[in-house]
């Protein structure tokens, strides 16, 4: 610690670190996020860690991110490397979207997903209506439980991935196929598994990663995913038609073919495999895990859930299908769904940025190559900025003549550069789903069942904790 603060005078202060391990003792990989934004009490909005010998800058508070994000996004627009990953082919030109460093490729890569994701929305079946369509179908199973306590977790991460599965692959997995249920077990399971503290030992220890049942330890989920998303892309590669261009995964062989005479190299099989699993890992998770809170907060806020009824009833009404024209008109439900998102706070640390170039945040210097851990979290319950920012407040979000005001400090999707590639996307989704999903239903607690907590469980994302819940078809 003094020697980095003799190399660079400005550099953000910290707590004081162990000798090799540095501070990653000191912080509980089950909570990291509320760890991160106490030490901002003491150490302010930017400070720094060392995680073995690596130095970490913390950034907290919506000013200083809004600096960070907005007015310097290039400076921090990196990521850092994750050698763990390079099992999967993962290396300098190719890591997909999600991990891949700031240039060229990601750039490439970034610009096809979203053209194609806009494509398909514009295609014979409008994104719209694929979201729809699943709506229908998530409807009836809910239907299909009469009323009586179920748990909805992989029902909605079902759906939710269908919408992204019918667009990826050009195809959508029932509910009671169990080879995908459990793929979506896995995924979660993965999830825990990488944001654990041995994963993070592995990424600032590379040479641990060559010990296989360490990796293992990781990994072995990850590897049955990577899996079942090589067999799809073998089958596409197979019965792939120029003419026929069916998804996202098609519309990628054709980039393929294109570029063969003009291609930098980063248009290939290793990036099509990583693109695809990255549109498949950051759209599932994410959605589904705020519908579970959405439903949840229905639950523990019948007041909240009445009044999105009522409006649902007077501007949608019981027969029509929810559209995205009609969020225009509905300030009160649009608001709930900001909140749920807030208050939910599901991707607490986005993902890591790195340093592109030497920078400077609040006057601390950054050089480049630092890791930049962005909380969120620290925004969505930024004392300053909200007015009961621990509290489900769906008013936060609604003017005193109750029209939705926008929030600055509302960064649920982060900001600048990185700032979620699937925004609009989820958006669509989380309106969508949950005002059909409120049209048909009453969400309640069912009689045997204690109240559900509102403790957040963490593992990359902060999800609620298994609940059961009745969904009681609307009289
Ligand atoms: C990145 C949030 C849904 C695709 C991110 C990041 C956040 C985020 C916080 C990290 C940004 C950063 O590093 O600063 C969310 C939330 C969602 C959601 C809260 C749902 C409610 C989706 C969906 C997709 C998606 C549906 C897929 C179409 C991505 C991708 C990135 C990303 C590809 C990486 C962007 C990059 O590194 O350039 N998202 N996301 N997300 N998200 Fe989402």
């Amino acid at each position: 610690f003094i020697q980095r603060r003799k190399k660079w005078p400005r550099f953000p202060p910290g707590p004081p670190s162990m000798p090799f391990v540095g501070n990653i003792l000191q912080i509980d990989f089950n909570k990291p996020h509320i760890e991160l934004s106490k030490l901002s009490l003491k150490y302010g909005g930017v400070y720094s860690l060392k995680f073995f010998w690596k130095n970490i800058v913390v950034l907290n508070g919506f000013e200083v991110m809004k600096e960070a994000l907005l007015k310097k996004s290039e400076d921090i627009a990196d990521r850092p490397p994750f050698p763990i990953y390079e099992k999967f082919g993962y290396d300098g030109n190719n890591k997909g979207v999600v991990l891949a460093r700031y240039g060229t490729s990601w750039k490439e890569h970034r610009r096809f997903s979203l053209t194609t994701l806009r494509n398909f929305g514009m295609g014979k079946k409008s994104l719209e209506e694929r979201v729809t369509e699943e709506a229908g179908f998530l409807s009836s199973r809910f239907q299909s439980e009469q009323g009586l306590p179920f748990d909805p977790r992989f029902i909605i991460n079902n759906a939710v991935s269908n919408v992204i599965c019918s667009i990826a692959f050009g195809d959508r997995f029932d509910y009671n196929d169990s080879k995908f249920q459990q793929l979506l077990q896995l995924f979660e399971k993965a999830l825990k598994a990488e944001s654990g503290i041995l994963a993070q030992t592995l990424n600032e220890i590379p040479i641990l990663t060559n010990i296989p049942w360490l990796v293992n330890k990781v990994l072995e989920h990850e590897y049955y995913i990577f899996a079942f998303m090589k067999e799809i892309i073998s089958e596409h590669k197979k019965s792939f038609d120029p003419n026929n261009i069916r998804d996202f995964i098609d519309a990628y062989l054709l980039e393929m073919e294109n570029m063969k005479e003009n291609n930098d190299g980063t248009f290939n099989e290793t990036n099509l495999l990583l693109t695809t699993y990255d549109l498949f890992g950051a759209g599932t998770e994410t959605t589904s895990t705020t519908l579970r809170w959405g439903f949840l907060f229905m639950m523990l806020y019948p007041e909240v859930q009445l009044k999105v009824h009522t409006e649902i009833d007077k501007i949608i009404g019981r027969e029509k299908t929810p559209t995205m024209a009609d969020i225009l008109e509905m300030p009160y439900t649009n608001a709930v769904i900001h909140e749920i998102q807030r208050c939910g706070d599901i991707v607490p640390m986005a993902l890591p940025h790195m340093a592109y170039r030497d920078t400077e945040i609040q006057g601390y210097f950054i050089p480049k190559g630092t890791t930049v851990i962005t909380n969120l979290s620290s925004v969505m319950k930024d004392e300053t900025m909200w007015k009961k920012p621990y509290q489900f407040y769906p008013e936060h979000f609604l003017d005193e003549n109750g029209k939705f005001v926008k929030q600055e400090a509302f960064m649920a999707f982060s900001a600048g550069r990185r700032v979620c590639l699937g925004e609009k996307l989820a958006r669509m989704e989380l309106f969508l789903f949950f005002t059909s999903l409120m049209q048909q239903f009453k969400f309640e607690i069912p009689n045997d069942q204690p109240r559900p907590k509102e403790e957040a469980v963490y593992a990359f994302t902060l999800s609620p904790q298994p609940y059961k819940m009745c969904a009681i078809v609307r009289p």
